[in-house]
């Protein structure tokens, strides 16, 4: 097994707390920072985009409990794990579009489901080990989400984007900074070490 496969204490954490992934706590993290899930209010529609195998889902469907006027899209190319939902991935809150977010087709039906007050995207390329193609790529995916937030999200919506760092992610902070009334970026301590991902983040969107 390689070092970067071992089961580190966030990943022995996840499987203890009934997560598919360590990642969770990335998004805890974002979450107890930015204020990302208001605990109640509003009717509150959620896009979690890259959302295999679940984790961040679960954390918010958790979090929205019984919640009123709630609803969770996720998006992924890889079906979810139901390891740990006990019947969360399941009724009318939720929905999951298996496919490809850059893709017309899959953006019809993500837009269908909103406006959203909240868009989430953890999505990673799948790496080749050549750092400026993985960023290139990664960079791709992160644009891509803003386009979703340009369109699908909801005056004062919030933003919540991965992106590698290598990449012009300058310039995506700046559109993030034009579309939103606060832009910043947020590395949790969860990321692993010596990872390369970094967070961006909108909020009160204009
Ligand atoms: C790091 S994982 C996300 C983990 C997830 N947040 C969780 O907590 O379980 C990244 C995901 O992005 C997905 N992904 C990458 N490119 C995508 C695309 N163009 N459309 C949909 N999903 C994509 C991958 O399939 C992968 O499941």
């Amino acid at each position: 097994m390689r070092q970067y496969e071992k089961p580190d204490h966030w990943a022995l954490r996840a499987q203890k707390e009934g997560y598919p992934a360590r990642s969770v706590y990335k998004l805890q993290e974002l979450d107890e920072k930015f204020f990302l899930l208001p605990a109640s209010g509003q009717p509150f529609r959620v896009l979690d985009l890259g959302a295999a195998p679940g984790s961040w889902s679960l954390y918010v469907l958790r979090k929205a409990g019984s919640r009123r006027g709630f609803f969770l899209a996720a998006v992924d190319l890889a079906p979810l794990s139901r390891q740990y939902d006990q019947g969360l991935f399941e009724g009318e809150r939720f929905s999951f579009i298996q496919g490809d977010f850059t893709l017309p087709g899959v953006r019809a039906a993500i837009e269908d489901q909103g406006p959203y007050n909240l868009i989430l995207c953890d999505a990673a390329p799948a790496t080749t080990g050549n750092r400026s193609v993985d960023t290139l790529r990664s960079l791709v995916l992160a644009e891509e989400a803003l386009n979703y937030a340009e369109t699908g999200l909801a005056k004062g919506g919030r933003l919540a984007v991965k992106v590698f760092q290598g990449g012009d992610t300058a310039g995506l902070l700046q559109k993030i900074r034009r579309l939103f009334g606060t832009g910043k970026s947020f590395k949790p301590q969860a990321c692993r070490s010596g990872s390369f991902e970094t967070y961006y983040i909108g909020l009160d969107k204009r």
